[in-house]
């Protein structure tokens, strides 16, 4: 589901892709595709077979430590956050995923609210439906709803809801937003919130250049690189070839007194010259000797914030830093805000 009506494409040959013959969802990939810029929108790496494929990766990864760092946060807070809301109160998991972490928050919501409706958002929808499934046999008394959809579609649906919202958008998912769009997004996140509600963001913290060379190595290629290539071909009968494509990891400094964090991209680069054809779509693209394909619209693909550059942003966009928490090494931190103008204090 996508918010609005997709527009036709032009290409840059001048060739119209009409949005009669793509469906809906499939267009922004077609669009960003066909930009100067190449990329691909972040959540078309997750079909049901990336998000498995994810979801191993990240509870096992010996260097990829995001899902470790948030566990254990959530294993002391998971109450902490829980208290953040009365009752009645419904969860909503944006980028909800397998909501492996989220179900410490499930079981201390339920401990202090009883009933719980818990709404996962992720545009792999089929694969957060299987997971619903599972959650519902797991916690009896437990009403899922999944939302197969995008982030603000997610949060309008439910916008209307009388039961007070607790946000959270957990797995460092939050710094893929392109920094110039962060601001903005929780803007309008902002907007549909109400008094009792909170939003709660996990960010990574750790900006060691080794940990990240090691954490965003080659382990990521069968993900990013193979099973994107592999929905690419098939969605639109393409002939992209995996082994002509390299996965790339850069890391941009930027200095931690400035408002803009340092942050990953992670990048397919062509391995020579290059010509793709999508059949479906009669489209031709060309890749000139180590012309990239981005991860996002945006520069980054992952951020890496201080506790001083997510205040800053939380104050830019009107909301109020009600409580953080880090974990033991403090290169992550789970961070809850509160609509600015009913917060009476700010931590
Ligand atoms: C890094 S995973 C995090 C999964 C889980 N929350 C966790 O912490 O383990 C990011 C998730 O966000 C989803 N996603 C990415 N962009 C999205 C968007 N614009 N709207 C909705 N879901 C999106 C992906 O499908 C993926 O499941």
């Amino acid at each position: 589901m996508m918010s609005g009506q997709a527009s036709d494409v032009t290409t840059e040959s001048g060739d119209v892709i009409s949005h009669n013959d793509v469906p809906d969802e499939l267009m922004s990939v077609v669009t960003s595709l066909t930009s100067p810029r190449r990329y691909v929108p972040q959540w078309y790496v997750y079909d049901t077979r990336g998000s498995e494929l994810c979801e191993e990766l990240i509870q096992k990864s010996k260097t990829y430590k995001v899902w470790q760092h948030e566990y254990s946060i959530l294993q002391t807070h998971a109450d902490d956050i829980a208290s953040k809301v009365s009752s009645p109160a419904v969860l909503v998991d944006l980028g909800s995923g397998a909501s492996s972490k989220t179900r410490l928050v499930i079981e201390a919501m339920r401990q202090r609210h009883g009933r719980l409706t818990f709404v996962p958002v992720d545009m792999a929808k089929e694969f957060i439906e299987n997971c619903g499934r599972q959650l519902e046999t797991d916690y009896p008394g437990l009403t899922v709803e999944p939302f197969g959809g995008m982030y603000m579609d997610g949060v309008q649906n439910v916008a209307a809801r009388e039961e007070n919202r607790l946000l959270l958008w957990l797995g460092n998912s939050f710094s893929n937003v392109s920094i110039h769009h962060q601001v903005k997004m929780l803007q309008e996140i902002r907007a549909q919130l109400s008094e009792g509600d909170r939003l709660v963001i996990g960010v990574d913290m750790d900006a060691d250049r080794e940990a990240l060379s090691q954490a965003y190595g080659d382990q990521w290629a069968p993900i990013w690189r193979d099973n994107l290539i592999s929905r690419l071909n098939k969605d639109f009968d393409g002939n992209m070839d995996v082994e002509k494509f390299d996965f790339s990891f850069e890391l941009v400094e930027n200095p931690p007194d400035g408002d803009t964090p340092s942050y990953v991209a992670l990048s397919l680069s062509s391995s020579g010259r290059q010509r793709v054809h999508l059949r479906t779509l009669g489209l031709d693209i060309d890749f000139d000797d180590g012309e990239k394909i981005y991860f996002y619209e945006g520069p980054n693909t992952s951020c890496k914030f201080n506790l001083r550059q997510l205040r800053r942003l939380a104050e830019s966009s009107g909301f109020a830093v009600d409580a953080y928490w880090t974990n033991a090494e403090e290169n992550y931190c789970v961070i809850c805000l509160a609509p600015a103008d009913v917060s009476h204090t700010s931590v």
